[in-house]
């Protein structure tokens, strides 16, 4: 049957233990990501070293030919990318459980009738209350973002580490690259609007939020709650 009412701010807004585990892993997982790409391809960026590694062996004394500066370089790049996938693989594993874990909550819970919860609030939402009916339905969509940006992640990351054993994904590699670099940004875009976002909401109208989503206490009865 069809609800008439909105559904209470709480509807959207339950988090069980496995979800706030499965959110700092994930955080610290995908952070961890970030951090290799930027040693990868600033802090090290071993390929732009070679020719300072040349000038250092000069100076020494020795020779260093362009085609051994690479070679150094690229076991400098493989020691990063090892622990990109490493990583990864981990980052894969909570995907995987964070769709488990989907399919055995209780079906309020899931993320898709969270976002359903949260549309219709804003659909029926009284005057007084459109406005932050709107922000929890924003907010919302951003996790929808993230959850397909994620999502792609894998799936193209998976697909790199194979691109060398399976000649259809070797083909490819190339473009599953390209899109695997381009979801970095829009990951990045969700991080910083995401932290922002919660910690506005901490300091301005829900004190606790954060600390709700380490503990999972009983949540403030504040209006936003959502
Ligand atoms: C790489 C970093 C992070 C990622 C990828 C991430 C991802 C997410 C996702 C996907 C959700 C939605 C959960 C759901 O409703 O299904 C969420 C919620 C939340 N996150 Fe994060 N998060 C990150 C960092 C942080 C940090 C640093 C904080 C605290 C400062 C934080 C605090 C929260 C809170 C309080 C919620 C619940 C907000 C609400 O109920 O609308 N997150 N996060
Ligand atoms: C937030 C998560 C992630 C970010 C931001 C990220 C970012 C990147 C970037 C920017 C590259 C460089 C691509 C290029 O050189 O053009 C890369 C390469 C790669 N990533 Fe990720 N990635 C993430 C998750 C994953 C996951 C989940 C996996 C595996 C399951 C993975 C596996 C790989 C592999 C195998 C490569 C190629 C390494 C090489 O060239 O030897 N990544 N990643």
């Amino acid at each position: 049957m069809q609800a008439t009412t909105a559904p209470p701010a709480t509807a959207t807004h339950d988090y069980s233990a496995a979800m706030r585990a499965w959110h700092w892993v994930n955080a610290t997982l995908v952070s961890g990501q970030l951090l290799t790409i930027l040693f990868q391809k600033v802090i090290v960026n071993a390929k732009g070293a070679v020719p300072e590694f040349q000038a250092a062996i000069t100076k020494g004394g020795g020779t260093l030919t362009q085609q051994q500066g690479r070679a150094v370089a690229h076991v400098i790049s493989e020691r990063i990318w090892a622990w990109h996938i490493w990583m990864g693989v981990t980052l894969a594993a909570f995907w995987l459980f964070w769709t488990v874990m989907q399919a055995l909550d209780p079906a309020g819970r899931r993320f898709g009738a969270r976002l359903m919860a949260a549309a219709r609030r804003y659909k029926l939402a009284a005057p007084a209350e459109h406005a932050d009916a709107r922000h929890a339905l924003l907010a919302k969509l951003t996790y929808a973002v993230f959850y397909l940006a994620i999502t792609l992640m894998v799936i193209t990351g998976l697909g790199l580490i194979w691109a060398d054993d399976v000649a259809f994904l070797g083909n490819i590699e190339h473009t599953v690259k390209e899109v695997h670099s381009a979801t970095m940004y829009v990951i990045i875009g969700y991080i910083v609007l995401h932290v922002a976002g919660v910690v506005w909401v901490e300091i301005t109208k829900d004190h606790g939020l954060i600390s709700r989503m380490v503990s999972g206490a009983a949540r403030a009865k504040t209006p936003h709650n959502s």
